[in-house]
């Protein structure tokens, strides 16, 4: 559908310019709300050319950055080029770009990483700081004005709302059919004048199809015809199969108990190929009318949806890789009846989480032997991506599962440690941990109940005698024995892998004589 046919209100019409005209609008050390979630629905020509515009005048000697907040990650021709001209200051709420990322670690940019259903109300609080320039992806707009949101929401609504000035990137590559997929709710409100949340079920519509917008804000209006990220996953392999094994033999379970109902509670799943091969596994499982209140749908989700295994699927952004997306623009009437695109604060909100009982399965980077959970850090110090909405889920679910391989870095890396080496999720809010070993299941256990069942089920057989050689000694040694640590041994695993490359003692001597 060609542009004139996407934007249907005069006024905006006349605002129609190039790239580089829009982006020369965004004033130095402007705070920038982007639109954009796990690749998807992200401006792609304006961040491109203000990347340019930043080249120049850092050639020419000027600084030149900016505050930049989305929804989650993005893409290369977001983050990726703004990263690479150094035009970011501040970054925040989540990101997964190898740019910012090196970045990030390196001490030249700021990050503020943060649980992605507090984004919006933390601007709406005035804990961010001012939002001056909203530069948001739609898929169309209508006569009156209002937005056609595009293929993830975000927090395009707080954006528009609270930015002086407005840029909406048309994308006119968007299926037309998006249109109606969305939910929009407006009902929020600031404390103490907040009410519930009127969401009862993961399909429940409580809002609008589109985004209210304020014209006389809006200072461009730019075409783009370019398609989202949509990186292809990694086909499910023997040790994420085996993950999913596991998680499907313990929700059979469950099932068993009567502890879960038969179409088992609202899933929530994770980013990542471990994720993704976790919900191929349940669509050739055992269970029937599923539904999903989830913050990012992939591939697997679809294939259930088509499947019909999932009857029904909350998110706030579309994460295809292509050959998803080609079968969703070809099915989008089959799909836009049973996918509701809501507001990040709504779609991972900790009220509607935990009364609808979600089932959260989460990745995570490693575990201690008591429960703790790190997603976000490397050795303790560099980021990896961040928290995203695994916090929002996993501390609000009915069960809260996390899940890894069980050594990362061919064998290196144990991702079960003594002590976790930064704690995004803490004991009290992991439920289930699950390697390709085996499933433990924490619920009502002690610390060192917890231990001990870490140890024997999800560590791998490598580095099961060292951990087990630790926790009796710690039990021995340490003052308290209630969660028993040797604090000075016990980031002692990771000092060593960051000195010699493996985790274990001599494990490893070609490597560690390479680094000499
Ligand atoms: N120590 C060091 N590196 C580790 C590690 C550990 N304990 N465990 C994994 N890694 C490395 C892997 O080797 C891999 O590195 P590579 O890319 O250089 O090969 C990388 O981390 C990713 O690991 P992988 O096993 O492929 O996991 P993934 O793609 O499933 O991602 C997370 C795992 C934790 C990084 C990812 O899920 C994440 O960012 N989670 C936080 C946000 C979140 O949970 N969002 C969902 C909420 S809705």
């Amino acid at each position: 559908m060609p542009l004139a046919d996407r934007v249907r209100n005069p006024a905006l019409k006349t605002k129609i310019m190039s790239a580089a005209a829009a982006a020369a609008l965004i004033p130095a050390s402007a705070n920038v709300g982007m639109s954009g979630f796990t690749g998807a629905g992200y401006p792609k020509a304006v961040p491109q050319a203000l990347a340019q515009r930043i080249e120049r005048l850092h050639a020419a000697g000027e600084v030149f950055r900016i505050g930049l907040w989305t929804g989650a990650s993005t893409a290369p021709e977001l983050d990726g080029a703004l990263a690479q001209v150094d035009g970011i200051e501040m970054r925040l709420p989540y990101q997964s770009d190898p740019t910012v990322r090196k970045q990030i670690n390196a001490g030249q940019m700021q990050y503020a990483d943060m649980h992605l259903s507090n984004v919006a109300q933390f601007v709406w609080f005035g804990f961010l700081g001012h939002l001056d320039v909203a530069v948001v992806e739609v898929a169309g707009i209508l006569p009156d004005g209002r937005l056609i949101p595009s293929s993830s929401v975000g927090n395009n609504k707080t954006w528009l709302d609270q930015a002086d000035k407005i840029i909406l990137e048309v994308n006119t590559l968007q299926n037309p059919g998006l249109e109606g997929m969305h939910d929009i709710y407006y009902g929020t409100r600031l404390p103490p004048h907040r009410r519930p949340i009127p969401l009862v079920s993961p399909g429940d519509r409580i809002g609008e199809a589109y985004l209210r917008c304020d014209p006389d804000k809006v200072i461009a209006v730019v075409e783009t015809h370019q398609p989202d990220r949509n990186s292809a996953f990694a086909a499910p392999d023997e040790t994420s199969q085996r993950i999913a094994g596991h998680i499907i033999g313990f929700l059979q379970h469950e099932v068993k108990c009567g502890r879960l109902p038969a179409e088992l509670l609202p899933l929530q799943s994770g980013v990542g190929n471990i994720a993704n091969a976790v919900l191929a596994g349940l669509n050739e499982g055992p269970f029937n009318n599923l539904t999903a209140y989830t913050e990012v749908l992939q591939d697997g989700m679809l294939d259930m949806l088509r499947s019909g295994t999932l009857t029904m699927a909350s998110a706030t952004a579309l994460s295809f890789s292509p050959k998803a997306l080609a079968d969703f623009n070809a099915n989008i009437d089959f799909y836009s009846k049973r996918i509701v695109l809501r507001s990040q604060e709504i779609s991972n909100h900790p009220e509607v989480v935990r009364r609808l009982g979600v089932i959260a399965m989460n990745a995570m980077i490693e575990a201690d032997i008591y429960g703790n959970v790190n997603s976000t850090h490397l050795m303790g110090s560099s980021i990896m991506n961040g928290i995203g909405g695994s916090g929002d889920f996993a501390r609000n679910a009915y069960l809260s599962i996390f899940m890894t391989p069980s050594v990362a870095k061919d064998g290196a890396i144990s991702c079960i440690v003594p002590m976790a080496s930064h704690v995004d999720h803490t004991e009290h809010d992991v439920e289930v941990i699950v390697t390709e070993q085996g499933l433990a299941d924490l619920r009502g256990l002690s610390p060192t109940q917890r231990a001990r069942l870490i140890i024997e089920k999800c560590a791998h057989p490598d580095y099961r005698p060292a951990l087990l050689d630790y926790f009796e000694r710690a039990q021995r040694d340490a003052p308290g024995k209630h969660t028993p640590h040797l604090l000075d041994e016990a980031l002692s695993w990771h000092a060593r892998y960051v000195e010699t490359g493996h985790m274990l003692p001599d494990a490893n001597p070609e490597r560690r004589l390479r680094r000499a």
